[in-house]
């Protein structure tokens, strides 16, 4: 009983420290810091990654977008435009191919010019959530599309977003952060871009390179529901301050289970982000 008391106080202190980080955040501006900046969002034909594209585009970016099915990619490209994108372009790709994740980024160079936010979303893999069989072809699937096509595309996109002093945005889940059982393969693959971008993000601030490094660490979405709040996720980031960029370590997304019903005002929102700070 004592160990659970402990256990209770403790996380109420530690929500109650998030919440305050959250309180000394610069207020939500406007979103002119996004207009005509250059974003790549993979994954972006459908869920998180659509809405993350819809966001960018009401806020007036250059989209380019990519994930495996050309039609809906198109959809997804046509209804940015119509929301307000500055552009909206689409490429193919197949993340389980380290060339093609290349190849995108060789895109976001000749139809870009460049690069300001790379936010790095898709999924993917060729196992299923279930027991855990052994299947070593789904473990190397699984790390190569959610884990290895990551490292790729930030490597290959490095020069560009130091340039731009830009920002890599990590989609990630409290799979990352806690193992779960029956996702085995996928749990390993997130807990390892836990890994390199935290490792990235201090080795940037080290040697003093202007690019910032957030992971957002997600709860379980219902992605049919997610526009009702996580899709204001730019809004926040672009509120930052740029020279307090380094700082940001992580966008803490509690459960659905823990989220009040939906409310359009970003001051409620504010308040549902649990942030965290690197010091
Ligand atoms: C990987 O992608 C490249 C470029 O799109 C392509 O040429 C190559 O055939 C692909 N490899 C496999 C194994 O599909």
């Amino acid at each position: 009983m004592a160990a659970i008391r402990l256990l209770l106080s403790l996380l109420t202190g530690l929500c109650a420290y998030y919440f305050y980080s959250q309180e000394t955040l610069s207020p939500f501006k406007p979103p002119e810091m996004v207009r005509g900046k250059r974003v790549l969002v993979t994954g972006s034909s459908t869920g998180i990654g659509e809405q993350i594209a819809y966001e960018f585009a009401r806020m007036g970016a250059h989209l380019l977008l990519t994930a495996r099915r050309e039609k809906q990619l198109k959809e997804v490209a046509q209804k940015c435009l119509e929301l307000g994108a500055s552009s909206a372009r689409h490429v193919v790709s197949d993340m389980n191919n380290l060339t093609s994740a290349q190849n995108v980024i060789e895109d976001a160079r000749n139809k870009l010019r460049g690069l300001d936010y790379l936010v790095l979303n898709h999924v993917g893999g060729s196992g299923r959530f279930g027991p855990f069989q052994g299947d070593m072809a789904a473990v190397t699937s699984s790390m190569t599309v959610n884990f290895l096509s990551y490292v790729q595309l930030t490597v290959s996109a490095m020069t560009m977003l130091q340039e731009s002093q830009g920002s890599i945005i990590v989609i990630s889940s409290l799979s990352g952060r806690i193992g779960a059982p029956f996702t085995l393969s996928y749990s390993a693959a997130k807990f390892a871009l836990e890994g390199f971008y935290s490792s990235l993000r201090r080795e940037l601030r080290l040697r003093e390179i202007s690019l910032s490094v957030t992971v957002a660490v997600l709860g379980y979405i219902d992605t049919a529901k997610v526009d009702c709040w996580f899709t204001r996720l730019p809004h926040h980031l672009s509120s930052i301050p740029h020279n307090s960029c380094y700082g940001f370590d992580v966008l803490f997304v509690p459960p659905t289970a823990s989220i009040p019903a939906p409310s359009t005002g970003t001051e409620s929102l504010k308040t549902r982000l649990c942030v965290q700070w690197e010091h």
